[in-house]
This record gives structure tokens, sequence and C-alpha cells, in this order.
């Protein structure tokens, strides 16, 4: 099996290389309005932003940045297919202005863009990001009422395009091997994910400035969103690209990616370290094997029914559906212009 990872160095506002209804999921986290880290972004893409923030009027910021995002929607909406999903990490902001603290919720701004263009919001996931303890108290410390609570989680928010949701031929062998295992599907479809760093083996970047100045997400939540809401033969779509962790994740779960980003530097970066994708992703599948027979034996000793055996794998599972169940390593990675090509074989298990 093969596919083809394009990246783009340029301005999502406008995706003029990619044509209408092009891609099946989006999975991106937007620079965050209001976060001082992107001011100068969203003051170079809207000069009156760096105005509102200048003269303290908090919301005119708010609402400026927000409309350069609104841009990159209305393509979003286009270039995404009729029932296609996408994933939005967002997190909301605190900051003073003028001497004012309070909230920016970015979440529900995104929330109304979204619904305002035809997409119909699903239940949303909130990511528990592990806690900063020096940053805990804010505004009065320990005396009431003027602390404030501290913000220590980010959405995932999710949205359908249309109301209809995607068909495919009755047993797709695209989708069923791209199942996922019952015990993964009760710990991904929960709405409230801890523990997310560091679950899966990434990439390290051993640039630490590059990995604060991109913002970059941990690799389990694109692989996660993928694996839930994409089958094998989709692409998915990261209109803010970074440093390409949604096109690593996709690589590493079989799926086509296209990406957009601003800043070439990153596109460089991630060419030096397209390398190292075959051993990640076989690490990858690897792991979810190796879970998969952890559960078993803790569900085995409890007493617990497994109902069928998988027919790629010697391992039983709990569901009919997880049976045709078939991960994939990459074996070979070729660069093409404007990205790579790879192709990919069953998971090896020697
Ligand atoms: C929060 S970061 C994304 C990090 C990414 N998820 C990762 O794991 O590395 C947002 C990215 O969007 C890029 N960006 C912002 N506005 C953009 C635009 N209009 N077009 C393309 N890229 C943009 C920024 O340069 C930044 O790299």
């Amino acid at each position: 099996m093969e596919t083809t990872h394009r990246v783009y160095a340029g301005d999502s506002r406008q995706l003029s290389s990619l044509e209408d209804e092009s891609v099946e999921l989006v999975v991106t986290s937007p620079p965050y309005p209001m976060i001082e880290m992107w001011d100068d972004l969203f003051s170079d893409l809207d000069p009156t932003v760096a105005d509102a923030l200048e003269s303290g009027d908090g919301s005119r910021a708010f609402e400026a940045m927000h409309a350069q995002l609104d841009r990159v929607w209305d393509e979003l909406e286009r270039v995404l297919v009729d029932g296609g999903i996408a994933c939005l990490n967002v997190g909301d902001a605190t900051r003073s202005l003028d001497g004012s603290f309070r909230v920016y919720p970015n979440h529900a701004r995104v929330l109304e863009a979204f619904e305002s263009r035809g997409f119909d919001p699903l239940p949303d996931v909130l990511w528990r990001k592990p806690a900063n303890s020096t940053a805990k108290f804010m505004g009065s410390g320990t005396v009431p009422p003027n602390a404030y609570v501290t913000l220590e989680h980010e959405y995932v928010l999710v949205f359908r395009k249309g109301s209809e949701r995607r068909e495919f031929e009755p047993r797709a062998d695209r989708r069923y091997e791209a199942a996922f295992f019952w015990e993964e599907r009760n710990q991904w479809f929960s709405d409230v994910w801890t523990e997310v760093r560091g679950e899966l083996q990434a990439i390290e970047f051993d640039d630490d400035e590059l990995r604060e100045r991109s913002a970059a997400f941990p690799l389990e939540i694109p692989y996660r969103l993928i694996c839930m809401y994409s089958a094998y033969g989709d692409t998915v779509f990261d209109p803010f690209w970074g440093t390409g962790t949604t096109t690593l994740a996709a690589m590493c779960a079989g799926r086509n990616s296209v990406g957009y980003e601003l800043e070439e530097t990153f596109l460089e970066v991630f060419a030096e370290r397209v390398g190292t994708v075959p051993s990640l992703s076989r690490s990858v599948g690897r792991t979810r094997l190796e879970r998969h027979r952890e559960f078993v034996t803790e569900r085995r000793e409890s007493g617990k029914r497994l109902g069928y055996d998988a027919d790629h794998y010697e391992t039983p599972v709990v569901t009919k559906m997880e049976r045709g169940i078939r991960l994939r390593e990459v074996v070979d990675v070729d660069e093409i212009d404007d990205g790579y090509r790879l192709e990919h074989a069953p998971l090896s298990l020697e």
C-alpha cells in the first residue's frame, strides 16, 4: 500500500493547491488568539490586531484575530468532503490588558464559526495538560474573592460537515482493517484525555526552542484522532501544519496527508527527520499490539469474555468488528514534488 503526503509553504487563508472536497478529515491546532506568542503572527496577518492590542481593546483584538481564522474555516468548508470530520485542538486564553484580567473563550468562538458554516458539532474532548505548579495561583493568592482558576485543559472540538454521515460500501476492507481494539475505543472515545504526552514514542525534538516556537502537540493526539475518524485511503489535512505532527501521525496510521504552513523552516526540519518514520511507525504499531495483549491478560484474569479471534494476529478480541484489524508499518520513504511517497507493509512482528 502507498500513501502520499504533500506540504505547502503557504497561507491557508487561501488553499489554492487543494480541490473542492478533496480531504476526508481535518486535524489541526490553530494559533490561539490572545495568547501572546501569536500576537506578531496575527498582527502580520491583519495590522488592526496590533492597533487593538496597543490601545488595550482586548475584545476588538480577539475578534480581529478570529476573523483571520474564519478565512481558513471558509476554505476548510470548501475542501472537506460532505460528512467529513474536522478536529480542532484549541485552548482558551487568559490575559490582562489595561490592568484588567479576563478569559478569552477561543473554543466558544470557534464553535460558533463552524456552526455558522454548516458544520454539526459532535461531542468534544477535554485534553488535560500536565500542570505547571508555578502558575497555580493567579490573582490574589489565598485571599477571596479575586483569585482565578488556572486553565490546565484544552479542547479537541469535533465537527461533521453537514448532517449526513459518510457512506462506505458494505464490509469495505479499508474501513474494517482500520478498526481499533475495544479497549482503545473505550479510552479514545472518553471525553477527558489525561496522560496523553509520551504515551506513544515520538520523534523528540532536540531543539527545545523550535518545539516551543511551534507549540507542537504530542503525536498521540493526532494519531488517535486519525484512527478514530478516518479509514485507510483517506486524506488528512492540517492547515496549521507547524512541525508536521499531523503528517507524522498520518504516516504512522497509513493515511494520506496534506499540510499548509507559513514558516518554511519547519518544512526543512521535517525533511531532515522523515528518515526515522519507518522505525517510529513500527514502534507505534507494536506498542498498540503489546497494550492489547496486556489488556487480554487482565481480562482473562478477571474472568471476562473475549468472544472472537483476530484474523491477522494470534490474539483474541472482544467484538466481531475488531477481527479484521490490520496494522501497517512504513517500509520506504521517497521524496516527491511538494512532499513524500511512502510504501507501507503489514506490521512486522519479528
Ligand atoms: C499551534 S501551531 C501548530 C503546531 C502543530 N500542530 C505541531 O504539532 O507542530 C500553529 C501553526 O500555524 C501556522 N500558521 C498560522 N497562521 C497560518 C496561516 N494563515 N497559514 C499557514 N500556516 C499558519 C504557524 O506558523 C504555526 O506553525
